[in-house]
């Protein structure tokens, strides 16, 4: 055997040595074997001054490679064990049989939870829910909706349009954040035909100054139903039976008439409500009515063979009842010892 199969052998045994090295007490006895002032390698590297001449070169790169290599390896294995031992250095800190810490995820917004559980009550009675864009123009937002142009309700200050810069003047856009989910209506029967029936729930914007029940964002749900002889009476009953399953089969409903432009004729839902001291009070819950005819010629559907009806409705005002929040603004600050109850 040469002398560097000498070096070898001792490379191969202390590496074979080090993989079996379990704690910090057992790498130190090692490496006191190895690299210790006193041990194997700093001994073979000595030996370099007895080597003959035409061996020594080939020598002396052997033995500092294989001290190069073991300084490595023990460095590597220092840092492992270190990673996991405890402060006396007796191996392992990690208990892998104790249960584990359980991420914190978070859950749904209160609205959101509320958006599913509308849209799954709905889901039931064959409603299918669809979804517009925020940002919408005039048309679907109004015109397509029988507002004319010089209705009240198409104030720029009562609207939130987009203003475009023209020679540096600002000028208005017919481009706007939805000030309701109707706009869903026309979208809907701009593209598809009888028989439909969807529920469409989102974000709506008006600039309302903010008090415990406005806001200048909140939500609606809009619902649409168009199909030959689509009554008023299925209007009642669809509205009554969701107010029934998402109140409490108690709750009552009444119609008050109304008027809106896309709708003929118009109805508000008022829910009645009793307090615990005994008494009552009839709470306005959404808008209703049969689709206008001229809605439906707007978008080709024939008013003679088909009618509908439609509602939108506030989420934030169902919520609010529900579980008896007092001021809207509750449920968009965030406080996560408000949200958490939900
Ligand atoms: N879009 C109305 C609002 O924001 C609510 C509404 C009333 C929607 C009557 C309807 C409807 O679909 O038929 O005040």
């Amino acid at each position: 055997m040469s002398l560097v199969d000498d070096l070898l052998e001792i490379k191969s045994t202390a590496e074979e040595k080090l993989t079996s090295v379990s704690g910090l007490d057992e790498l130190e006895t090692w490496r006191i074997e190895y690299l210790g002032s006193h041990g194997k390698v700093k001994a073979a590297l000595k030996k370099i001054r007895e080597i003959p001449a035409r061996q020594k070169a080939e020598y002396g790169q052997a033995a500092n490679d294989i001290k190069n290599h073991l300084q490595n390896n023990f460095e590597k294995k220092k840092e492992e064990l270190e990673f996991c031992a405890d402060s006396s250095g007796k191996g392992p800190i990690e208990d892998i049989t104790l249960p584990g810490i359980p991420p914190c995820l978070g859950h749904s917004h209160i609205i959101t939870q509320t958006i599913h559980e509308i849209c799954d009550i709905f889901g039931k009675m064959g409603f299918e829910s669809v979804y517009g864009p925020e940002v919408e123009d005039e048309h679907h937002n109004f015109t397509g909706l029988n507002i004319p142009p010089e209705h009240p309700a198409r104030d720029p200050l009562d609207n939130f349009f987009i203003e475009k810069d023209c020679d540096s003047e600002m000028e208005l856009t017919d481009t706007m954040l939805r000030s309701q989910t109707s706009t869903v209506q026309i979208r809907v029967m701009e593209n598809r035909r009888p028989p439909l029936r969807i529920v469409a729930p989102g974000r709506v914007y008006r600039p309302d100054t903010v008090d415990a029940t406005h806001s200048f964002m909140f939500h609606q749900l809009e619902g649409l139903y168009v199909d030959k002889d689509v009554t008023m009476v299925d209007l009642r009953t669809c509205v009554d039976q969701f107010c029934k399953a998402y109140f409490g089969p108690e709750v009552k409903t009444r119609f008050r008439p109304h008027f809106f432009p896309f709708t003929e004729p118009s109805a508000e839902v008022d829910l009645l409500f009793q307090s615990d001291d005994g008494s009552s009070k009839w709470v306005e819950m959404a808008g209703c009515g049969m689709v206008d005819p001229a809605v439906l010629e707007a978008v080709d559907i024939d008013p003679e063979i088909y009618t509908g009806w439609a509602f939108g409705m506030g989420i934030e005002r169902m919520v609010m009842r529900k579980y008896d929040i007092p001021d809207i603004r509750m449920l968009y600050e965030s406080d996560i010892r408000f949200l958490h109850q939900f």
